[in-house]
């Protein structure tokens, strides 16, 4: 039987060269991104379409030639960071996304999951459900948001998946984490382990179990787990669901600290700093109705697990001189 056709928009980034290593087993799968591939990241030439979705006309033609059964939409200015104007999260966000949106409507292509972030949510004590308040801060949340309406508001089958915090890498082949500047807390720390350097923690006096933030961190083969279960779901059924993707539990700054140099049994150095503005103490997500819709659960996300997986990705950066930059 032919191999379903399935187009990765972002296919050059964290999560979709993941993806697409997990997915190319199962489907024929195509990738498209404005930027190269890194040197680690095993995609063949005929798969891989350079390409700026904001230049509709070329991204028409492209995915005119794929023909995706389903389009995996990852492509999106991802880092929160101030540096960048509402209109860059714009474009990126909004109006490529409305561009994937014309496209499949005009070649009748029907299936689309998005990836969203926990960002869109408004800050609650407890496990954030996908029917929780909607209150993004960010212009990366806001402009998130505005892309998820624009995808429920045309007649196609989605999914629409709200991403915790995604970490981690995959080991077989060796794909993982590599964004330009690093924000993310578990690469950051792991660096600084690598050169003996201090880490910070912001704030030791929110009310928490041991005062440090609370955080979901689900590891990246749970992730593209869930995204294929997904692509399962959408080829198969009428379907337009919008869903959490964490792993369900927390883990404090402090508990990442002591599980990095229990594995590494090395010291770290750390001192601890004020709060910063506008950082929630705990974010947790409910994942039971992704549990229930797609069968799955997270199998990978133990902070043992995710750990132990950063490090190894990490130290093969380090080999291959690889220079990751931290902000
Ligand atoms: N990593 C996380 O923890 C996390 C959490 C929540 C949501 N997400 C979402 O998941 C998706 C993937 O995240 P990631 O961490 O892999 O991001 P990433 O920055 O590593 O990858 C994004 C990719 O999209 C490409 N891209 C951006 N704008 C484009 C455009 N206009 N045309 C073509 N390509 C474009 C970039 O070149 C990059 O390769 C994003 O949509 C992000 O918002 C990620």
């Amino acid at each position: 039987m032919k191999k379903k056709r399935i187009l990765i928009t972002g296919g050059c980034g964290y999560i979709g060269s993941c993806l697409y290593t997990i997915l190319r087993k199962k489907y024929n799968v195509f990738v498209l991104d404005k930027n190269k591939k890194k040197d680690w990241q095993k995609i063949p030439k005929k798969k891989l379409f350079i390409c700026n979705i904001l230049n509709f006309k070329k991204t028409e033609i492209i995915i005119t030639k794929i023909n995706p059964n389903t389009i995996i939409h990852l492509a999106s200015l991802s880092t929160v960071n101030e540096k960048f104007k509402m209109k860059d999260y714009y474009q990126n966000n909004v109006v490529a996304t409305n561009n994937i949106l014309k496209i499949m409507q005009k070649n009748k292509i029907r299936n689309i999951i998005y990836s969203s972030t926990a960002s869109v949510y408004d800050y609650q004590k407890t496990k954030i459900n996908e029917t929780s308040k909607l209150n993004p801060i960010s212009k990366y949340g806001k402009t998130k948001l505005i892309s998820e309406n624009k995808i429920k508001n045309n007649d196609l089958n989605y999914i629409i998946f709200r991403f915790f915090n995604v970490t981690s890498a995959i080991i077989k082949p060796l794909t993982g984490e590599y964004h330009d500047p690093e924000t993310h807390l578990i690469p950051s720390l792991v660096n600084n382990l690598n050169n003996n350097k201090i880490s910070k923690i912001f704030g030791n006096d929110y009310n928490t179990r041991d005062g440090t933030c609370i955080r979901d961190y689900i590891h990246i083969k749970d992730i593209c787990d869930a995204i294929y279960k997904g692509i399962k779901l959408i080829e198969k059924n009428n379907i337009k669901s919008i869903l959490n993707l964490g792993n369900g539990k927390g883990n404090s700054n402090l508990d990442i600290f002591k599980s990095i140099m229990k594995i590494s049994k090395k010291n770290m150095l750390f001192k601890f700093l004020p709060k910063r503005k506008g950082d929630q103490p705990k974010l947790i997500c409910n994942i039971q109705k992704s549990k229930r819709v797609l069968n799955w659960r997270p199998r990978y996300s133990s902070l043992n697990n995710i750990i132990r997986n950063e490090i190894v990705w990490s130290n093969f950066l380090i080999k291959k001189k690889y220079n990751r930059k931290f902000s």
